[in-house]
């Protein structure tokens, strides 16, 4: 008798895999990347937003072409190859799992809570996945293990800015990971005008270390059913 496999996501629940809901992205190459979320768990990072996968997306389509060389050495299918990236607040690891897909080493990062579920989705695309990826916990603010990377190529928040309290840790640990030739992308969803508020805030705090330039919607419009997603990318001054 086969017993159920349950993930067990500490005070967020314990969610039997076969209520997992699932989002299918199929690769530009015709692999399909499939991401596993729950509703019954008791987090707000157990399902993907709209924001991250038209950030996953975007990043599919504008980001990974200025990764192939201009002789086409890497027009291959794992463009991202010897790119590290780190997704903060990933919930089920969408933006990171993509970008293992395309070769990324990836270290896709929540609260402990969620780890269960994030390694949940790279062991189910394991087979897909041109780059190493794994989850670890990271609680922003915390001091960072000898584990992590530093300068890291990319690092992702999708969704991340929605509530104050966090936003001077979100960028000591967004400021830790970052060099010189480090991408900072980050989404939005502004459903709500306090959200705007707290994205003003967040860009004076991260304004003081990141140039922040706002993707012009045109390019990512199609990809999106929401008005209210934003797109940004931040560089170090
Ligand atoms: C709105 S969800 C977004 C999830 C995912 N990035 C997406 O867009 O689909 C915000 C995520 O941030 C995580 N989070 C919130 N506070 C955090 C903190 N202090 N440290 C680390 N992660 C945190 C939550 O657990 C949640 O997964």
């Amino acid at each position: 008798m086969s017993t159920r496999r349950v993930l067990d996501l500490g005070h967020c629940g314990k969610i039997p895999v076969d209520t997992l809901f699932q989002l299918h992205l199929e690769t530009r190459n015709g692999h399909m990347i499939t991401l596993h979320q729950s509703k019954m768990a008791r987090s707000l990072g157990s399902w993907v937003y709209d924001g991250a996968s038209v950030l996953a997306r975007y990043i599919e389509a504008y980001v990974i072409d200025s990764e192939c060389g201009e002789d086409g050495s890497k027009t291959n299918e794992r463009p991202l190859t010897g790119k590290s990236v780190v997704e903060l607040g990933a919930g089920t690891g969408i933006v990171g799992i993509l970008m293992g897909y395309y070769g990324a080493d990836v270290i896709t990062t929540d609260l402990e809570t969620l780890v269960p579920l994030i390694q949940y989705n790279i062991e189910r695309n394991a087979h897909a996945l041109g780059g190493r990826v794994r989850a670890e916990a990271l609680c922003w603010g915390d001091d960072l293990r000898a584990n992590f990377p530093r300068n890291v190529d990319y690092i992702i928040l999708a969704n991340c800015v929605y509530y104050e309290g966090v936003l001077e840790l979100l960028a000591k640990t967004t400021k830790q990971l970052a060099g010189k030739q480090s991408v900072v992308f980050a989404c939005y969803e502004e459903r709500i005008p306090e959200i705007r508020k707290l994205i003003e805030k967040w860009h004076e705090i991260v304004g003081e270390f990141f140039a922040i330039e706002e993707i012009p919607r045109e390019y990512y419009r199609c990809m999106a059913e929401l008005d209210c997603i934003r797109i940004v990318k931040m560089k170090a001054k």
